[in-house]
């Protein structure tokens, strides 16, 4: 591997633990204004010096996040597709690789969309994305995207979706955890990083999410929603750090929301409140 391609590579993995925490906040590009994503400065603004990464689309980064922040960005270059279709997977490359240069990012993402319509032309672009990437050192993470079919989060589906990503050449995949995890670790030879999915009904059940997925061999998070769409992102990402870095347990996790709960808000939705 080239020193351009492990450079930005270490950079969004910067700690001694060999694992990522990274904040998502690429909703929009088909989701529209996501609940508590509406004004994405606002939202990134608190978060940003706690994220080790953030996966963004190019219009949120350069109109919401200042060019002097040090945090680095993972590109998502992907899209073409809206929650007012039926069918999501209908997306391809939206943004060039010189545009990601251009921005100085650390990483490109796109959706691969594994027994879907439109399967086969998600591959091509992720080995297109490949390619162009090896050109220029830099790296590519595939999404295991599910659309609308989030019953599609087994073992089973999940472990064909990353395998295929790493033999087509990603340097990275972002997954879901779910039941027997470990077997989509052990067949995917590229690191995992896992989504948070839709909210949880408790902070435990985001911190029992990301302990298990670390235990089990997990390399970071790339978690958006169980964030930003806390009244606490700041304390929730806190805590998320613990649990990904310093092998925090879920209790530890809670102590440290409980303690940071004490401090006054850093939310701009708990502060409008
Ligand atoms: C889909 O919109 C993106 O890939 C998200 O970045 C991904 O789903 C992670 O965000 P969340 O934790 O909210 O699911």
């Amino acid at each position: 591997m080239d020193w351009g391609m492990r450079n930005r590579l270490a950079r969004m993995f910067p700690t001694g633990s060999g694992n990522t925490v990274m904040l998502a906040v690429d909703h929009g590009y088909f989701m529209g204004p996501t609940r508590r994503l509406e004004n994405p400065r606002a939202t990134l603004a608190p978060l940003l010096p706690h994220a080790d990464a953030i996966a963004l689309t190019r219009g949120v980064l350069r109109t919401s996040v200042p060019p002097e922040a040090m945090t680095p960005v993972v590109l998502r270059v992907s899209g073409g597709a809206t929650v007012l279709k039926e069918d999501l997977s209908d997306e391809a490359i939206t943004t060039p690789l010189k545009e990601a240069l251009r921005l100085n990012v650390s990483a490109v993402a796109l959706s691969i969309f594994i027994g879907a319509p439109h399967e086969h032309e998600s591959i091509l672009s992720l080995a297109k994305l490949v390619d162009e990437g090896e050109d220029s050192g830099m790296p590519v993470m595939a999404i295991t995207a599910v659309g609308k079919e989030l019953e599609k989060r087994d073992a089973r589906y999940l472990s064909l979706a990353c395998r295929v990503a790493a033999e087509h050449g990603a340097h990275l995949v972002k997954t879901y955890y779910c039941e027997d995890f470990s077997k989509v670790v052990e067949g995917c030879p590229v690191p995992l990083v896992v989504a948070g999915g839709p909210k949880l009904d408790s902070e435990r059940a985001v911190f029992e999410l990301a302990h298990a997925a670390i235990h089990e061999g997990a390399h970071g998070i790339d978690m958006g929603r169980n964030i930003w769409q806390s009244d606490h992102p700041v304390a929730m990402l806190k805590a998320l750090r613990a649990v990904v870095h310093d092998q925090a347990s879920v209790k530890e996790a809670l102590d440290i929301v409980a303690a940071e709960k004490q401090r006054p808000a850093t939310s701009p939705h708990v502060a409008a409140a």
